[in-house]
């Protein structure tokens, strides 16, 4: 499963670090509350979506969108922009659980 192959759990994930690294990579597009920005707002997004789609959009939006998933498709209908790659989620380790724990709070 995705999860395991992500080394490390996700109940060792630390909101509070991903809160950290929202507010400077992702507040430029997306808003906690339901009230859209250049993307989606955020709120409730961790009970509108599966984990397991979360954790393949966060890692690769292209992907996501090239496979043709059609709640990607969907919002790029929606939103016209695509949402960048976010490349620190391939080189700090844990730090795509943590931003994933944070978005559960949401
Ligand atoms: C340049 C703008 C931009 C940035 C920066 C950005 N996003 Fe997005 N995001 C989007 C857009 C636009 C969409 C809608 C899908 C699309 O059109 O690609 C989206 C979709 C999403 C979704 C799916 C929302 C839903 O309703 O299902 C999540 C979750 C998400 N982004 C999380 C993040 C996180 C976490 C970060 C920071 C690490 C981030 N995004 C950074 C623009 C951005």
């Amino acid at each position: 499963m995705a999860v395991l192959a992500l080394g490390r759990g996700i109940a060792e994930a630390d909101a509070e670090k991903g809160r950290a690294f929202f507010e400077k990579k992702c507040v430029r597009c997306h808003k906690i509350t339901d009230q859209n920005g250049t993307g989606p707002g955020l709120k409730d997004v961790s009970k509108r979506r599966k984990e397991e789609w979360l954790i393949k959009w966060l890692k690769s939006p292209k992907e996501m969108i090239e496979s043709k998933d059609a709640a990607a498709l969907e919002l790029l209908e929606r939103f016209k922009v695509k949402m960048p790659t976010i490349f620190e989620f391939e080189t700090q380790e844990g730090l795509l659980e943590d931003v994933l724990d944070y978005l559960k709070t949401l």
